[in-house]
């Protein structure tokens, strides 16, 4: 694959990625061999074609697939670092997993668990631009963050694991990855289909039958009746991954949220439904995500340290303490219409999730 041409800009935001040295080398290199150089890297990667047309699916989604055409073959430093990041989002538990050799998540999980499509999916949390969104104020926190506290984040909770160090090979290669997944974005914008999809969620609690119904009618074929997935062969790896039990996310966890998981499912469960088509209505994603989240999980340590300034936390995180008059249960299935009512009335504050 040639890669002169690839666009002037490309190839100077890649090199800033990498070290200066790689530079120095990849500079005489190109010098040497001049522009008809092939590298062999590309294997590493999926081929484009692999990835399905997003555009017509969603038309106003302001990217596409096409993107993993345009790694920079005149860098193989950075190319192989993007592979890598690539892979340890895709194939986390089979790199960072209990059974890995750096065994720093606690369950089995892949980002991609979450993140699908390798975090290109629109309404899947995609990790697009989301780079140049940091450094970010955070609630849970109180502090501004940097994108490599954001990904420990999701390793401590979604994970259940341990903080990756802050200078390692893997944190740098995620987030290479993520920047290369930016490349043709705006930086500092958000695209469309940034987080996951709007619910408006019944005022009323939870009804776990209901929920119950919802998940044996369109889940348990791939999540299972126990909730516990489904392996790949031959892999930590999960081909349906657990969505309780404790090889799942930890009680601090984003998805642990009622109205987090059901966003997140609304807009990409059962696999396969996209957010312009969602196949569950609002009731339903609310319902069977409160089914999924009534069974015991691992828990979070000192969870009580999260969101130091309390006003700021999410009214459906299901632990306390709380700076309000309402029970855990509530907190943890609803009904919400009277917390958020509560924070508006008492703090001036606008509560979503
Ligand atoms: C169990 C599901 C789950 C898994 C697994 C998971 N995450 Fe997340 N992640 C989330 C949720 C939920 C959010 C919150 C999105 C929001 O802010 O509304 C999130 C947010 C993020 C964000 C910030 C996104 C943004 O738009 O600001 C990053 C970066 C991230 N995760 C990285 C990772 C990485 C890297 C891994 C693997 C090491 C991972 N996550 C594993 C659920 C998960
Ligand atoms: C056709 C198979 C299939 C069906 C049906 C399905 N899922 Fe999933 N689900 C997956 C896969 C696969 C993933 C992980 C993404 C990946 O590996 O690409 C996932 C991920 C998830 C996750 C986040 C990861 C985790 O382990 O917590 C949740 C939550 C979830 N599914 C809930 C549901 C719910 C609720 C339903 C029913 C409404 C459902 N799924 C139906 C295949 C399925």
């Amino acid at each position: 694959m040639e890669f002169s041409n690839l666009p002037k800009h490309r190839k100077e935001q890649l090199a800033q990625l990498t070290t200066g040295t790689s530079r120095i080398v990849l500079s005489l290199l190109m010098g040497l061999f001049g522009v008809g150089l092939i590298w062999s890297v590309d294997s590493a990667l999926p081929p484009a074609q692999e990835f399905p047309e997003y555009s017509q699916v969603l038309p106003d989604v302001p990217w596409d697939y096409k993107l993993f055409e345009d790694v920079d073959y005149a860098n193989p430093a950075t190319t192989e670092q993007v592979a890598y990041g690539r892979r340890l989002i895709m194939e986390t538990a089979d790199y960072l997993g209990p059974n890995s050799s750096k065994p720093f998540a606690g369950n089995n999980l892949d980002c991609n668990s979450c993140h699908l499509d390798g975090g290109t999916k629109p309404f899947a949390a995609p990790f697009v631009t989301v780079p140049s969104q940091f450094p970010q104020f955070r609630n849970r926190e109180n502090k501004e963050g940097t994108i490599q506290e954001r990904i420990n984040g999701c390793m401590q909770r979604s994970m259940n694991g341990r903080p990756l160090p802050e200078d390692s090979e893997e944190l740098a290669a995620m987030v290479a990855y993520m920047e290369w997944l930016s490349l043709d974005k705006p930086r500092g914008e958000k695209i469309n289909g940034n987080k996951f999809l709007k619910v408006n969620y019944p005022d009323r609690a939870v009804d776990l039958k209901h929920g119950e119904k919802v998940y044996v009618q369109h889940c348990t074929t791939c999540h299972q009746s126990d909730g516990q997935g489904q392996r790949n062969p031959g892999s930590n790896t999960y081909l349906y991954p657990p969505l309780w039990g404790p090889d799942s996310y930890n009680h601090g966890a984003g998805m642990h949220r009622v109205i987090t998981a059901a966003q997140f499912i609304k807009g990409n469960m059962p696999l396969g439904t996209t957010a312009d088509e969602p196949l569950l209505s609002d009731e339903e994603a609310y319902d069977v995500a409160g089914y999924i989240n009534s069974f015991a999980r691992p828990l979070k340590n000192n969870p009580e340290a999260d969101f130091p300034n309390k006003k700021l936390k999410p009214m459906s995180t299901p632990y306390g303490p709380w700076v309000d008059p309402f029970p855990a249960a509530q907190h943890k299935f609803g009904p919400f219409g009277e917390i958020a009512a509560f924070y508006q009335n008492e703090y001036g504050l606008k509560k979503s999730k």
